[in-house]
């Protein structure tokens, strides 16, 4: 959830750490604070808000120029968002300066030791107690990665640890238990951050940290060893987008430009896996054959956004593959027992590649003997590391907290594997792998078609922005583009807002339709076996006054008379549909929070990765 940022090396540190913290931002933006070393001293500057404030903190009380430093973005978990509780804390003797990422679970405990020694905590977080635990430790240890290593040995819980001591200028010294951290190799300088996306305009070399190790960095050296010293091996990879991927570009969000973005994710998510002859090919996949025709049941584990991907991929899996297919919340997945074994596999889908819920969830599925499959936007991310197998999303960098671009990639990696199982399989029930191909192929140029459709949506959010409430109703794979729909408008504009299968609208929430609620009523393709039910549908919720906003394909003329707005999708297969069917909701949620005034690409209380349970 927090950013972290680290540097060491020839340039303005603190310049370089805020530079790191705004990128970085996206993670959480309670507070933010930093911590340099200079002249044998730690000084920190640190502001409740967004990273604006810090800056302007920085302005007026500058700091002391430094080739050393550490900065935080922090999404609060103990303790409100205030000038005391953001991050780095400093121990009572001033000489040692730490940031945290996690949850110490052991907190309350170390804290009452702490106490009872006579230590005087000044906030309420748990990232406090490290501070003081290290300048305890320091003379026994001698040096700050020893009494690093000495303390996380006392820890329990989440965390990934970054501090600095005043009498070592050129070292950061950084420790990792579940939660992210990778290091930038640059030329006489290194960094260390929660995200690439922090020094990815210094270097493109990375190394990611794996669990339980310690790193120190200096300007010309980088250490990597376990929390009992002994060195480990690291993987160096190079990445592979460079730091404009990560800007505006000329958008005023960056929801706008993301989702703007979707035609070439989904283009590029389908380059190379699949060849001329409509096979599917996947590169890095490593689940032999023999094992994926011995599968009899496939789980797939996510949270937010990602499962409601989940959702739509189950239609998909089952029907192409006879597999039978179960969608779960990670983090309700491992609390209800859930039956597992090796003949089970589970796919965690998951952006970031951090949230706790989806890594915790496949870590018991591992634990159980069943394999695992990742569906994963950021290479070399902790979820695709566990993994038995990935498959990598092609979507670039999303930096809005709102997901669009991943969760259009995520449906079009859940239909690859789909595809190939049905080909190892030999089940391509239904339609021939052959003719998917097709399809899918085709639907990079009709989400660009879609988007078409945006300055009429944006009109219709203006239109219903003193709404109370709005409601997305639709069937088969349109009930989880339906559940989309919603969440985006819940978090970005802060509206009640409901999914229903609309089948069951009759057994319960009709009963909120009263004047003027706006329902969206995602329809199926002409012919589809489901078209004439959900017209029935509109039919219901508008005699009950509702005002109906109706996406369906062009040429369906059946809902016209039915529809108070109407927004063409491109024709496509029923269960591609929701590659075009979720952009204009999308659109609507990103147009409804800014008519609003709220901070589209930073919506209150969330945070992109969420890295705690
Ligand atoms: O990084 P992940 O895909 O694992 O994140 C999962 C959810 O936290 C995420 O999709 C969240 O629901 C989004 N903010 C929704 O827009």
């Amino acid at each position: 959830m927090c950013g972290i940022v680290g540097y060491v090396g020839k340039q303005q540190a603190s310049t370089v750490v805020v530079d790191g913290l705004r990128r970085l931002e996206y993670r959480g933006y309670d507070s933010a604070g930093v911590a340099i070393v200079a002249n044998g001293a730690i000084e920190t500057r640190k502001k409740a808000g967004k990273l604006t404030n810090l800056e302007a903190e920085i302005i007026q009380t500058p700091l002391t120029p430094s080739h050393t430093a550490i900065g935080h973005t922090r999404w609060a978990t103990h303790g409100a968002p205030n000038d005391v509780n953001a991050h780095p804390h400093v121990s009572e003797d001033g000489t040692i300066a730490v940031i945290h990422n996690g949850i110490i679970e052991n907190f309350a405990y170390l804290r009452d030791e702490l106490l009872a020694s006579g230590v005087t905590l000044r906030s309420e977080t748990d990232t406090e107690i490290v501070a003081h635990l290290l300048a305890a430790q320091m003379p026994a240890s001698g040096n700050l990665a020893d009494a690093l290593r000495a303390v996380c040995q006392r820890l329990t819980g989440a965390f990934t640890l970054v501090a600095v001591q005043a009498d070592t200028p050129d070292l950061v010294v950084a420790a990792r238990r579940n939660s992210p951290l990778v290091v930038g190799r640059g030329n006489g300088e290194n960094f260390l951050a929660s995200d690439v996306a922090a020094f990815i305009a210094h270097t493109r070399q990375a190394i990611e940290l794996g669990q339980d190790q310690i790193v120190e960095i200096t300007p010309t050296s980088i250490v990597v060893t376990d929390f009992f010293g002994q060195p480990v091996d690291v993987t160096e990879y190079e990445v592979t987008w460079d730091a404009s991927a990560a800007e505006k570009n000329g958008y005023d969000l960056f929801m706008l430009k993301e989702i703007a973005e979707q035609p070439k994710a989904v283009a590029d998510t389908l380059i190379g896996r699949i060849d001329t002859d409509g096979k599917v090919k996947l590169d890095g996949l490593n689940l032999s054959d023999e094992y994926l025709q011995g599968i009899d049941k496939i789980i797939i584990t996510a949270c937010g956004t990602a499962y409601n991907s989940g959702l739509i991929a189950k239609y998909a899996i089952e029907h192409w593959t006879r597999v039978p297919c179960e969608v779960e919340l990670a983090s309700e997945f491992r609390y209800r027992d859930p039956i597992l074994d090796a003949s089970t596999l589970v796919i965690a889908i998951s952006q970031s590649g951090e949230t706790m819920d989806t890594l915790m969830a496949m870590r018991y599925a591992r634990e159980q003997g069943a394999k695992v499959l990742a569906i994963c936007n950021s290479n070399g991310s902790t979820i695709p590391r566990e993994s038995d197998s990935v498959i990598y999303t092609i979507a670039g960098p999303e930096v809005a907290v709102a997901s669009t671009k991943a969760f259009l990639t995520q449906i079009v990696a859940c239909y690859l594997f789909a595809m190939y199982l049905a080909q190892v399989r030999g089940t391509a029930y239904g339609q021939p792998n052959e003719q998917i191909a097709l399809e899918l192929g085709r639907m990079s140029a009709k989400v660009d078609l879609v988007l078409d459709t945006s300055e009429g949506v944006r009109a219709i959010a203006k239109e219903f922005v003193n709404s109370p409430s709005v409601l997305f109703i639709g069937r088969s794979v349109g009930f989880p583009v339906a559940l989309e729909g919603a969440l985006k408008l819940k978090e970005l504009a802060y509206m009640h807002a409901e999914g229903f299968a609309a089948g069951e609208l009759k057994h319960g929430p009709i009963a909120l339709l009263e004047d003027g609620v706006p329902v969206f009523v995602i329809v199926p393709p002409l012919g589809d076996e489901l078209h004439d039910k959900i017209v029935s549908n509109i039919q219901e919720v508008r005699a009950r006054g509702a005002r109906t906003i109706v996406l369906a394909e062009e040429g369906d003329e059946s809902i016209n008379e039915f529809a108070h707005h109407i927004i063409r999708l491109p024709k496509c297969p029923a269960l591609l549909q929701p590659l075009v069917s979720v952009v204009p909701l999308q659109v609507f949620a990103c147009e409804m929070a800014t008519v609003k005034g709220f901070d589209v690409d930073q919506p209150r209380n969330l945070a992109k990765s969420v890295t705690v349970e």
